[in-house]
């Protein structure tokens, strides 16, 4: 794995005291739920038009994330093909000065490209 962010910011945001569990540790659930939304955001840009999540792959938690940190989701294109996107997504995430940002989580997750009524359509390429 590389030692800084591979793909480009596609979404930014703190967590919050409401997205912990007990051991105040932030959700893995969140943590998911960020990517999938810096994925789409990638995936309907590159698509011109909305997508839909269809598949999760290869996720591993390497630390864990504390309120007050800054979350950053990387996405990066790995394959386009007629109606499916697969996009690397990775996590990082920093505080202050005090550490450097760390790769917190990455993941492959598949979109398909869908019109207004649910229905896969082709990807112009
Ligand atoms: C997205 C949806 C419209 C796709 O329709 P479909 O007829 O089932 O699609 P297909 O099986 O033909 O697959 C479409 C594409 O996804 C790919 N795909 C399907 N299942 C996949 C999987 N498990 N992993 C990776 N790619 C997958 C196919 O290879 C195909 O790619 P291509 O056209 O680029 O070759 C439909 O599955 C759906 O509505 N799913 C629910 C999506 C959703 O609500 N997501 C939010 C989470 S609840």
């Amino acid at each position: 794995m590389s030692k800084t962010p591979e793909g480009i910011l596609s979404l930014q945001t703190i967590a919050m005291p409401a997205d912990t569990n007990w051991s105040g540790n932030v959700f893995g659930g969140w943590i998911v739920s960020q990517m999938d939304l810096a994925g789409a955001i990638h995936a309907e840009r590159l698509s011109q038009g909305r997508c839909a999540t269809i598949a999760i792959n290869e996720m591993s938690f390497l630390v864990p994330v504390k309120v007050g940190d800054v979350i950053s989701c990387y996405t990066k294109i790995l394959k386009v093909g007629n109606t499916s996107i697969q996009i690397q997504i990775e996590v990082w995430d920093s505080h202050d000065s005090s550490r450097e940002a760390r790769r917190v989580t990455a993941g492959i997750f598949t979109f398909v490209a869908i019109d207004g009524d649910g229905h896969k359509r082709i990807i112009a390429k």
